[in-house]
């Protein structure tokens, strides 16, 4: 069975300050040896300060972004050494905002999934259709396009270390969310384009739902076929609704 995922993307939010006192509660309210793989992914000027903290709970640290190169003359960039050096184990990479506000191309995308794989970070790949992508019918024909862009660059092996994270752009911080059955297609043709491919992987690879998850909907989103957990954005800022949604995720396995 694949172990669900509750993976917060705080994106630009949280001082160092904040960020500790939200890891220090959380881990005073999980369990030592959760059911759900629980994720922080935090700015880079935060991750150092909760990445090197006490590790033996059950809590793993991420990076939103990281360049293709390990050093070398790239004003503002962070590489997927220096995320390892501070303690994270995962990166978020072709996140919506990075490929629609700063403009990162697929290759992009797929150069740093291959980067942060080689230096030993895990990678949560986002992919997803915009509105107006949607509304043209092309769904299906954007996601395997990002997803093949990233399949051509790497070695399949190194999508065992991976996790993919559907995320609409239209359903991010919109309160919209994706119905059943737009999510439940979607990653139906994720995992199908990855059986082509490597039937195995794509019975192993987790894949996260993300946009507008809050916990008034995890019950119902981590029921849907396909749904391995969450990437959550706004609801992960407070402990409460974050504890709530991983609380949802983990009762719908206990219940099987
Ligand atoms: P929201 O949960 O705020 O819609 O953000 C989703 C997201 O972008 C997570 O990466």
């Amino acid at each position: 069975m694949r172990k669900p995922v509750s993976a917060a993307n705080w994106k630009m939010h949280k001082t160092s300050g904040e960020a500790s006192a939200f890891v220090e509660e959380l881990r005073s309210k999980i369990l030592d040896e959760p059911q759900v793989d629980i994720i922080l992914c935090a700015s880079s000027t935060v991750l150092f300060h909760i990445g090197t903290g006490p590790n033996e709970s059950a809590i793993q640290f991420g990076a939103q972004n990281c360049h293709w190169e390990n050093e070398g003359a790239f004003t503002g960039e962070v590489s997927p050494e220096m995320i390892l050096d501070c303690g994270a184990q995962w990166v978020i990479v072709g996140h919506s905002e990075r490929r629609h506000l700063f403009g990162e191309t697929d290759e992009d995308v797929a150069r740093k999934f291959s980067a942060a794989v080689s230096a030993g970070l895990r990678p949560i790949l986002c992919i997803g259709e915009t509105l107006d992508e949607r509304q043209s019918g092309s769904t299906s024909e954007v996601i395997k396009r990002q997803l093949s862009a990233v399949i051509s660059q790497t070695e399949e092996e190194a999508f065992d270390q991976a996790v993919i994270a559907y995320e609409p752009v239209w359903a991010i911080g919109t309160g919209i969310t994706a119905d059943t059955s737009q999510i439940e297609e979607a990653h139906q043709i994720i995992r199908d384009f990855i059986m082509n491919k490597d039937e195995k992987l794509a019975t192993e690879i987790r894949i996260l739902y993300g946009g507008s998850v809050k916990p008034g909907n995890a019950a119902e989103l981590i029921g849907i076929e396909g749904v391995d957990g969450f990437l959550v954005g706004g609801a992960s800022l407070s402990v409460d609704s974050f504890m709530e949604i991983t609380q949802g995720i983990s009762d719908h396995y206990d219940k099987g």
